[in-house]
C-alpha cells in the first residue's frame, strides 16, 4: 500500500466517533483495486461517459429515490389540496424517520433545505451581543462561514492543510479561541480538505470553556456511521450528499435547551408549534424531497450501510493512493472511514477561487473528469470521492491525464 504521509511527518488522522465506526479498507496502487459494487453502477442514472468523482458537492440520487419523489410530485398534481393539507403530518413521519436513522430524537431535528439554512438558522438562535466573536476555521465552507459574518465578528483559526493529527487539529482551534469567543462553527469533515475538525473532544472542551458549539455535518448523514453522537448544541447535515436524498433536503439538530430560540426564517403557519415544525412550514413549496428522503437512508440500510461505507471509503483511498505516486501532488492525512480524499497541487495552481474553478471545469471539458479542485494560497487542490457508481478505472483514467494535464495549466 502506498500510504500517503505529510511533508512533516502525518499520518492518518486518528480514527474517533467524529470520523466513522465503519472504519476504511484502504488499498492502494499496491494493494490491487477495489471490485465493483455488486449492482451499485445500476442504482444511478449518471451519464457513462463522466467520471463522476465528485459526489461530495452535490451527491447524486439513487433511481429508487428518483421514483420515490416522481410519484409524491404524480399526487401533489393529481389532488393539489388533498397533498399540502397533509403535508405537515407526512413531513412530521418521514422526519420520524430520518431520526430513527440518524438515532435522533424525532423532536429535535427538523428538515431544511440543506447545509446553508441550517447554518442561519442555528447561528440566528444564539443569544450574541455586540462585540461576541464566532469561531471559525479557514476549511469552513464559503456560505456557512457567510452566515457567521452576517451574525457576528468572525475569528478564524488557520489550519495547516498537513496538520498531522486529531491532536494538532484540536490544538490549532482552541489556541484561536479568545474571551469574546461565544460560539464555534466547525465542520465534522470539511469540505476541501476532507478532514474530521470537530471531534467530540474538541466540542466538549470547548463548551467547558461556555463556548455554544455548532458543526456543519454536510458530508456525514450517511458517510458516518453516528454522525450526532460528536455532541454539538446545533448540528447541521446535508441527507443530499452521502444519505441519497433527493436535492434540497438536509437536517438541523438542536440540542434541548436551545430548542425554544430557534425562529423560522420566515414566518409560517405552522409557527405556533415552535421547533420544528415551525422551521419545515414554509407555504406552499415542494416538500417531495424531504417526503422521499428517508428512502435514501432506507436504501442505504438496505444495502449494508457499513459495507457501502467501507466501499466508498477504500474507492477514495485507492484513488488518493494512484494520484500520490504523481510527483506533482501531495497526500494529506485523512480521516478514517471517510469517503473522500485531498491532495495538495504545486504552488501557483489553483492559488485563487476562479483558477481553482477554470481547472476544474478544463478537466470536465477536456477529460470527462468531475473532481473538486480546491483553491488555497500557496497550491491548492484536488479532492476525489468513492460511491456506490464508481469504478477503479475511473481513478486511473484522472491518474493518466492529470501530469499533462497540470504542467499545460
Ligand atoms: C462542509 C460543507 N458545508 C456546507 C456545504 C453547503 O451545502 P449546501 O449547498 O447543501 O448548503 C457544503 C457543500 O458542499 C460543504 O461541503
Amino acid at each position: 500500500m502506498t500510504q500517503p504521509t505529510s511533508p512533516t511527518g502525518g499520518s492518518p488522522t486518528s480514527p474517533s466517533s467524529a470520523a466513522t465506526g465503519a472504519g476504511s479498507a484502504p488499498t492502494g496502487a499496491g494493494g490491487g483495486s477495489p471490485a465493483v459494487f455488486p449492482g451499485g453502477p445500476a442504482l444511478f442514472r449518471l451519464d457513462p461517459a463522466v467520471a463522476h468523482l465528485n459526489h461530495g458537492s452535490f451527491g447524486a440520487v439513487p433511481i429508487p429515490v428518483q421514483e420515490a419523489q416522481a410519484a409524491l410530485r404524480d399526487e401533489a398534481h393529481a389532488d393539489p389540496d388533498a397533498f399540502f393539507v397533509g403535508a405537515p403530518d407526512r413531513i412530521a413521519a418521514a422526519r420520524a424517520r430520518i431520526a430513527a436513522h440518524l438515532g435522533a430524537d424525532p423532536d429535535g431535528i427538523a428538515f431544511v433545505s440543506n447545509a446553508t439554512e441550517g447554518a442561519n438558522l442555528a447561528l440566528a438562535a444564539i443569544p450574541l451581543a455586540d462585540g461576541d466573536e464566532v469561531l471559525v476555521t479557514d476549511h469552513g465552507y464559503g456560505t456557512v462561514t457567510a452566515a457567521a459574518a452576517r451574525r457576528a465578528t468572525v475569528t478564524t483559526a488557520a489550519l495547516d492543510p498537513y496538520l498531522p493529527d486529531e491532536d494538532a487539529v484540536r490544538e490549532a482551534v482552541l489556541a484561536a479561541v479568545t474571551p469574546r469567543t461565544k460560539a464555534a462553527l466547525l465542520d465534522h469533515v470539511s469540505s476541501p480538505t476532507a478532514r474530521p475538525i470537530a471531534t467530540p473532544r474538541l466540542l466538549a472542551e470547548l463548551s467547558d470553556r461556555g463556548i455554544t458549539t455548532v458543526v456543519d455535518g454536510a458530508h456525514a448523514p450517511g458517510m458516518l456511521a453516528d454522525p450526532l453522537a460528536v455532541g454539538a448544541d446545533f448540528y447541521f447535515g446535508n441527507l443530499h450528499k452521502w444519505g441519497y436524498a433527493p436535492s434540497g433536503t438536509a437536517v438541523l439538530a438542536v440540542a434541548p435547551a436551545h430548542r425554544g430560540r430557534v425562529r423560522a426564517l420566515v414566518p409560517s403557519w405552522e409557527d405556533a408549534h415552535g421547533f420544528p415544525r415551525s422551521v419545515e412550514n414554509r407555504a406552499t413549496a415542494d416538500y417531495t424531497g424531504w417526503l422521499a428522503a428517508p428512502e435514501g437512508l432506507d436504501l442505504l440500510a438496505r444495502l449494508d450501510a457499513a459495507k457501502v461505507r467501507a466501499h466508498n471509503s477504500a474507492l477514495a483511498a485507492h484513488g488518493a493512493a494512484l494520484l500520490a505516486e504523481l510527483p506533482q501532488l501531495t497526500p494529506l492525512p485523512w480521516g478514517e472511514g471517510i469517503a473522500m480524499r485531498s491532495l495538495r497541487l504545486p504552488p501557483g495552481l489553483a492559488e485563487t477561487p476562479e483558477a481553482a474553478r477554470v481547472l476544474r471545469e478544463r478537466m470536465a471539458a477536456e477529460h470527462g473528469i468531475r473532481i473538486l479542485v480546491w483553491p488555497w494560497a500557496g497550491g491548492g487542490g484536488i479532492r476525489v470521492c468513492g460511491q456506490l457508481y464508481n469504478r477503479p478505472e475511473e481513478y486511473e483514467r484522472l491518474a493518466a491525464v492529470l501530469p499533462g494535464f497540470l504542467s499545460g495549466a
